[in-house]
């Protein structure tokens, strides 16, 4: 799996200007296009896709202020497992240490598995002026894991990062019968990665999950040592909860062993 540098805008990546261009289905989003993107009229782009799933830019913003402080300063990569058209990791590549002097992360990267979207993310990068900052990386973000945890040999070398000083950002999809009308979302119903498969992949990890506002919070609970405390966050925008976000810690050994 290879960095791309500059993948180019294609037919699927769009910057409506006017509500009849936008696909009736997506009117109601993209009439939202201020509060997802305050800059939108920059030249954003997006997929038609991306719509339902991107983080509205002021809770990216929030989120990686507070992902930020919250994981430790001994972390000093992050990877925006799911990049879709970039809110996250834009943001990530924006956030400063407390005194606003220094970037918080030494290295971003950024990994999505659609090239459309990936060109999105990277265009609207380059908006915010931190496109070169990002390592952008096209491809399944569980084989890429895979590969830093058992095999780093077979990444090129930027991709080769210290996985003690690294931590994790993931926005999956949120498919599956009822996350939109279920009063308490079901986390192992989730499409097409649910809770378990998250976990099992980023338990070594510290890292962080970017769910529906309703998730089931005992399974989450679940995710941890009986007594472990861990910070869950609701991020909203004018007063309503758009998602939370649980900062899940990197399991012991201990209890990797206790569950194997
Ligand atoms: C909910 S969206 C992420 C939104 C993103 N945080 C943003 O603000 O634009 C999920 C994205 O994950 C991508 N995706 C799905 N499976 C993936 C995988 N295995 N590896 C990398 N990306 C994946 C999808 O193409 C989609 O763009």
């Amino acid at each position: 799996m290879k960095q791309v540098k500059k993948l180019p805008l294609t037919d699927e990546c769009h910057h409506w200007t006017r509500l009849g261009e936008v696909p009736w289905d997506l009117q109601k989003y993209w009439q939202q296009r201020y509060t997802i993107f305050p800059y939108y009229n920059e030249g954003i782009y997006m997929t038609e896709a991306a719509w339902y799933g991107v983080t509205p830019e002021p809770v990216a913003n929030q989120i990686a202020h507070e992902h930020g402080s919250i994981i430790s300063s001994s972390k000093t990569t992050v990877i925006d497992l799911f990049a879709g058209v970039g809110a996250n990791a834009i943001s990530l590549a924006l956030a400063t240490t407390p005194d606003g002097t220094t970037p918080r992360w030494e290295k971003v990267i950024a990994i999505e598995l659609d090239p459309a979207t990936l060109a999105c993310a990277q265009h609207n990068a380059s908006l915010h002026g931190v496109a070169d900052d990002i390592i952008w990386v096209l491809g399944d973000s569980f084989k890429f894991l895979e590969t830093l945890l058992g095999s780093p040999e077979k990444l090129e070398n930027d991709l080769q990062v210290n996985v003690a000083a690294t931590a994790l950002f993931a926005s999956p999809p949120w498919g599956g019968p009822g996350y939109r009308t279920d009063e308490i979302f079901d986390l192992s119903t989730m499409e097409p990665y649910n809770l378990a498969t998250l976990h099992e992949a980023y338990r070594t990890m510290d890292h962080a999950l970017y769910l529906p506002r309703t998730s089931d919070l005992r399974q989450v609970a679940k995710l941890i040592p009986d007594g472990t405390k861990i910070e869950v966050v609701q991020y909203c925008v004018e007063g309503a909860s758009k998602a939370l976000v649980a900062y899940i810690p990197a399991a012991k050994d201990e209890d990797i062993r206790m569950e194997t």
